[in-house]
């Protein structure tokens, strides 16, 4: 058991502890204690305002380790069908597919329509994903297009220029690459509502299908079939916390 004040490494409280690995609120920790379900380092636990180190201490709960994570970051190849959400009564959630995760306070990065496939991060890493959303700081945002329609030949320019929604708003300069037939490759520095679908709109064009290949530095992973996901290597988290802002306009093109 954590003796209070004697070890260096932080600390917590063994109710916070098993809330966070969602074990329980409060209240449900505290009558786990009072039945003795719980157990640090091999020792009954007496009560619940006990303080564990999660790096050294082993908790148990009915005889099964609760392992601990602080953060998590999964990469998911997101399929069509599942909503990027956390909750919702039709559909399956983005977070339901991550099913080895530990913790139970993951969210998505961002939104992608239930019919829009590709790279979506999920976690519970609050300040990277505020990071990484906000349009202030230029995270490039790649998708791969499939459209009907005849695209104008400014498609590029109008896109460079930024484009007026439906709604009048403007999005900032992006980026369209065409890539022959009815495909292209848009790279995007902020996330409107339908904002690719949108965009093409306002060229008299409809978007059939859209992926997302990349956020910043971090590219899908193409042996994630579509539903599949894995843990970020720390490496990858590591750009997408250092990741800079690109600026589209500087790079030459805008
Ligand atoms: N733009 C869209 O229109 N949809 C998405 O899912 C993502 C970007």
């Amino acid at each position: 058991m954590a003796d209070k004040g004697k070890k260096k490494a932080p600390s917590m409280r063994l109710d916070k502890f098993l809330a966070e690995m969602g074990r329980g609120t409060r209240a449900q920790v505290k009558d786990m204690v009072r039945k003795g379900r719980i157990q640090i380092n091999g020792q009954v636990v007496k009560t619940p305002e006990v303080k564990v180190n999660p790096e050294e201490d082993r908790v148990s709960l009915d005889g099964g380790i609760v392992e601990y994570a602080r953060m998590e970051y999964y990469m998911l190849n997101k399929p069509q069908g599942v909503v990027s959400a956390t909750e919702d009564g039709r559909h399956t959630t983005v977070t339901e597919l991550i099913d080895t995760a530990l913790r139970r306070d993951l969210f998505p990065v961002g939104r992608l329509d239930i019919d829009t496939e590709g790279l979506l991060l999920i976690t519970n890493d609050g300040e990277l994903a505020h990071s990484l959303l906000s349009p202030r700081n230029h995270v490039d945002k790649v998708y791969r297009v499939r459209f009907q329609g005849r695209m104008p030949s400014d498609g590029e320019q109008r896109f460079k220029e930024g484009i007026v929604l439906d709604d009048g708003t403007k999005t900032l300069p992006a980026r369209l690459k065409a890539l022959g037939g009815s495909e292209a490759e848009v790279t995007v520095q902020e996330g409107k509502f339908h904002q690719v679908k949108r965009m093409f709109q306002a060229l008299g064009c409809q978007v059939v299908y859209l992926k997302r290949l990349s956020v910043g530095p971090l590219e899908l992973d193409e042996n994630l079939e579509t539903g599949q996901y894995r843990p970020l290597s720390e490496a990858e988290i590591a750009a997408l916390k250092n990741c800079k802002s690109a600026s589209i306009e500087n790079e030459g093109i805008g």
